[in-house]
């Protein structure tokens, strides 16, 4: 196997980088033709590697790749989850090179999706190619690959519904979350669930003279950001009444565990240049930013940012505000509760509304299950280490939703790491974790069918 990659090794990393070159904005409907190039570049690459059918399905957003390769109906089934969709890749000036014209520096590909997520699942597909080539696949693989991970999978709920029996399988492999360090493989038992709403404060019928109506009427970005600070306490706490209801609390062992695994603060602060952290009282980093719930601000906007003075009380002001939640709380509960919350507290001289967008639950798998200890067998014998269960801090909000509706936990092998700054300018992902996951998946896949016998 090794030779194999060694032998296709540039091939591996040319493949990608074309892949890279094709701007899958979700999010942005200028990118709608490339969704579909991506769409298409997937379907083939999958093709090559042997899957005895790739295709593509529409739906009523941005298309789904689904492939498959039944080696024998009697050997257990991986389906492997990714997405091809990419966030903008704004604000572009921030970039030192274009997002999407991938470059190899220090060992590192730059470009946008170079590890959230198309460095990650393309690996699969190398994986698979790899297995086909040598004969050494021992399971029966699925391959689904879809386009609207970024914006919230609101199209892909109705996709694996309606194509059950398609998608039957044994376990959900995924990689789309990241190890602690190259030198600490990890894998993630857990991800956040989110609640995203966007809220306006609307005050006069109209944008007024700040001199003439100011100090009578209301100004809605003042009351808004009262509002939103009230939101949380003193000690950050999240002040909606119910918030918390539902939130499990760890037992001490359970804590222990989690801030067992290396974490060093003073490099995360240098990391971040910031001179402090921030968060909820009482609870450790580790803690806050993965098994405690958020309440962030992710936009807000109103009144005049121009050039120059403009002396107007605005009649408007909106927010955008995501929850991260955690087991086991429920995205349309906290959504309801949040709005109810957030209506109560407005003041007569305003009106609000509040419009929730996309959702997901929140997530867990135990580590007593086959697949888990597949995953860290297949990651000892390749970092020889072996790995650190962690809980993660992002979301895919479809993971929770393969339970309800395949009866299957997903395991969680990623193999990013934080600098490779998804979502944020000069995202990248680097080589070594690119090779090391090709080299990883099959060991999974080897270790799945013999614990499975
Ligand atoms: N791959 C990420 C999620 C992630 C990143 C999990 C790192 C764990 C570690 C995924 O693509 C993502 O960004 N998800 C969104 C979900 C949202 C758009 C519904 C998120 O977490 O913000
Ligand atoms: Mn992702
Ligand atoms: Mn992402």
């Amino acid at each position: 196997m090794q030779e194999y990659i060694e032998k296709n090794r540039d091939r591996f990393l040319n493949e990608l980088l074309d892949l890279l070159r094709i701007p899958s904005v979700s999010a942005d409907s200028k990118f709608k033709p490339d969704m579909l190039k991506a769409a298409e570049y997937v379907r083939d690459r999958i093709a090559e590697a042997g899957a005895d059918r790739a295709e593509i399905y529409e739906t009523e957003g941005h298309p789904v790749v689904y492939g498959e390769k039944i080696v024998d109906p009697a050997l257990p089934t991986v389906l492997v989850y990714g997405h091809y969709d990419v966030q903008p890749a704004d604000p572009y000036e921030l970039w030192n090179s274009p997002p999407f014209e991938p470059i190899i520096k220090n060992d590192r590909i730059y470009a946008r999706g170079a590890c959230d997520d198309k460095g990650q699942f393309y690996m699969h597909i190398k994986a698979l190619e790899i297995m086909l080539a040598t004969g050494t696949l021992a399971c029966n693989v699925k391959v689904m690959i879809e386009g609207e991970e970024e914006i919230g999978s609101s199209n892909l709920g109705t996709f694996v519904r309606k194509h059950k029996e398609m998608l039957q399988c044994d376990t959900i492999l995924i990689s789309d979350t990241s190890i602690i360090a190259n030198d600490v493989p990890s894998i993630e038992t857990g991800l956040r669930g989110l609640t995203y709403v966007e809220v306006e404060v609307v005050g006069a019928n109209r944008d007024l003279h700040s001199g003439v109506y100011g100090g009578g009427v209301a100004n809605p970005i003042n009351v808004l950001c009262e509002m939103i600070a009230s939101l949380k306490d003193e000690n950050g706490h999240i002040t909606i009444p119910g918030f918390y209801d539902k939130v499990q609390d760890l037992s001490t062992s359970e804590r222990a565990a989690l801030n067992a695994a290396p974490f060093d603060l003073e490099e995360y602060k240098k990391d971040l240049a910031i001179d402090d952290v921030a968060g909820e009282r009482g609870y450790t980093t580790i803690e806050r930013t993965s098994v405690r719930p958020t309440l962030d601000v992710n936009g807000i906007w109103g009144g005049y940012i121009g050039e120059g003075a403009k002396t107007v009380l605005p009649s408007k002001a909106s927010a955008k505000i995501s929850m991260r939640l955690v087991p086991d709380q429920n995205d349309d509960e906290i959504c309801e509760i949040f709005t109810k919350h957030f209506e109560s507290i407005a003041p007569a001289s305003v009106k609000v509304k509040v419009v929730p967008h996309h959702g997901g639950l929140p997530y867990v798998t135990p580590t007593d299950s086959v697949e888990y200890r597949a995953a860290e067998l297949a990651m000892e014998e390749s970092f020889g280490k072996k790995p650190i269960p962690t809980r993660g801090g992002g979301s895919i909000p479809i993971v929770a939703l393969f339970e309800q509706e395949l009866g299957c936990k997903s395991i969680l092998m990623g193999f990013g790491l934080d600098i490779d700054a998804l979502h944020s300018p000069n995202e990248s992902y680097g080589l070594f974790n690119y090779y090391k996951g090709i080299e990883t998946i099959p060991l999974f896949f080897k270790h799945y069918a013999e614990l499975k016998k």
